[in-house]
């Protein structure tokens, strides 16, 4: 039967407990952790695409993205807590559904966390590109700072940053969380100084119109700004390791999303209201009045345009917030939010990498991708194979793709992740339901329900390309699976707990350092 093979929720447990990792986390160290994940590209660099898409009703899209995180943060942390090993979604989904639907979980686990750190890379570029230029006065031609579509050949800073954060992951370097409080103060002061600079000189009708691109614009923008609230899921793998679960996880979580869901509201309010009438936060059309898509060389073109006649609106900008800041005459403090940019978000391309790598570890560890893959470097004691190929992937993304496809793209990956994880709390409450829950989504039958819909509806409000992304890397995924997955897998031949190796491990091999 296709979905018959599901990994015993014990034996999974099993392998958990060899780990026996000390509870020593508190909600604020979780809220810390979740906002050290959660706060880079997204706010930092979206905030433009968003303008692009929605013009001043990015507001709602956040609101609307963040409460889609919310729900989906309640049902994580019930499997979270309750199957607390690798593979975060792709493991429950084993436990629950079985191997087929785990492997595209898996597979679209993918999209999430390697796609989502080239977007994080090409971000990153953009600030760099732009605080040499400010700063220093060091001008990097498009040639090589943007990928085709936006109008250059290659984004070679993006390259950079990919390949260094790869070779950081070789050598082992791992979460930290002494380096993680000192980002998110840099990240959180960053974001203090935009807020404390924009807010005061905002002017309401800067507002209006609300929804230049109507309902179906602000959705949109949601659907990708979505992405500035991934990360959350850090706090929900780190249940093993918290005190007193059922009170902390959800108090990290929701604190975290909380906290950062009033921050981009407060950013997004001083980024429409803030602007003059040279650097608007309303959608560039082209000539004839049709909207431009983002990332696309025909917006290019027209903010190249815009810029002959001394106009700079917030949707041209790859560097949002500073570009805010220096339009309202605070040159100098938006190349310091430049710079805590530049900084910061390396650290959440790490993440995501290491998210990425930790996915891909639980496939090889279950034989449903090659042992090679998984093997641990003799020195460095790391996964180095599969992180180089993880490099591979991440720059050749970042290399070519704007970063506003590469966070759709990433995005349908993540919605449906989601979507099946809430669907694994509904089915386990089913089978399974008096098995202890460390941590128990509250209203359930509202709460998952709410989250599956949420998703589709961000999913469905993608841009068409990013909609047809998922079935086609599905598509992939399941050739794969059939043509060499399924006839080696370790649950299909009858074999359960299969590895002992505390190296096969990456928990194991590198206990978060805190
Ligand atoms: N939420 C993370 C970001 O915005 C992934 O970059």
């Amino acid at each position: 039967m296709i979905f018959g093979r599901v990994k015993p929720l014990d034996a999974i447990l099993a392998t958990a407990e060899k780990k026996g990792l000390q509870r020593s986390l508190g909600a604020f160290q979780l809220t810390m952790l979740g906002i050290g994940a959660v706060i880079g590209t997204g706010i930092f660099v979206l905030t433009s695409e968003a303008a692009q898409k929605a013009g001043p009703g990015m507001m709602l899209s956040f609101v609307l993205a963040g409460f889609v995180c919310a729900v989906a943060a309640l049902c994580y942390s019930e499997l979270a807590s309750m199957v607390p090993v690798a593979g975060s979604a792709y493991t429950y989904t084993y436990a629950v559904m079985g191997e087929l639907l785990a492997w595209m979980v898996g597979w679209a686990l993918i999209l999430e966390y390697a796609v989502g750190a080239s977007a994080v890379a090409v971000g990153w570029s953009g600030y760099f590109v732009g605080l040499l230029d400010h700063s220093l006065g060091i001008h990097i031609p498009l040639a090589i700072s943007a990928g085709p579509s936006s109008g250059g050949i290659i984004n070679l800073p993006a390259v950079v940053i990919s390949l260094l954060v790869t070779g950081l992951l070789v050598l082992g370097t791992t979460e930290s969380a002494r380096f993680n409080a000192i980002l998110v103060i840099i990240k959180v002061a960053a974001l203090t100084l935009f807020v404390a600079l924009s807010v005061p000189v905002m002017k309401m009708d800067h507002f209006q119109p609300l929804l230049p691109t109507g309902v179906s614009g602000m959705a949109g923008a949601a659907a990708s700004i979505f992405f500035a609230y991934v990360g959350f899921d850090a706090v929900s793998t780190a249940a093993e390791e918290t005190r007193n679960p059922q009170r902390n996880v959800p108090i990290g979580l929701i604190g975290s999303l909380i906290f950062c869901t009033i921050f981009y509201l407060l950013v997004a309010a001083g980024a429409i209201g803030a602007t003059n009438d040279v650097a608007f936060a309303q959608p560039v059309r082209d000539a004839a009045g049709v909207l431009l898509d983002p990332g696309s060389t025909a917006l290019v073109q027209r903010c190249t345009e815009l810029a002959g006649i001394g106009r700079d609106p917030l949707p041209c900008s790859h560097e949002a917030l500073a570009h805010v800041l220096r339009q309202i005459g605070w040159v100098k403090l938006g190349n310091l939010i430049g710079l805590a940019a530049f900084l910061a978000l390396p650290s959440v391309v790490l993440m995501m990498m290491f998210g990425q790598i930790r996915v891909f570890f639980a496939m090889a560890r279950d034989g449903l991708l090659p042992d090679k893959l998984a093997s641990v470097h003799p020195r460095f004691k790391t996964p180095h194979i599969m992180t180089m190929v993880t490099g591979v992937v991440v720059t050749l993304a970042a290399a070519f793709l704007p970063v506003g496809k590469l966070v759709d793209y990433s995005n349908s990956g993540t919605l449906f992740a989601f979507a099946m994880v809430a669907a694994s709390v509904l089915a386990l409450r089913k089978i399974d339901p008096t098995r202890h829950r460390p941590f128990r989504t509250p209203a359930v039958m509202v709460i998952a329900p709410l989250t599956i819909a949420g998703c589709l509806y961000l999913f469905w409000s993608l841009q068409l390309i990013a909609k047809l992304v998922l079935p086609i890397w599905g598509a992939v995924g399941l050739a794969i699976y059939f043509l060499y997955s399924r006839k080696r897998s370790y649950v299909g031949r009858g074999i359960v707990d299969v590895v002992d190796d505390p190296a096969m491990q990456p928990e194991v091999a590198k206990p978060l350092d805190r």
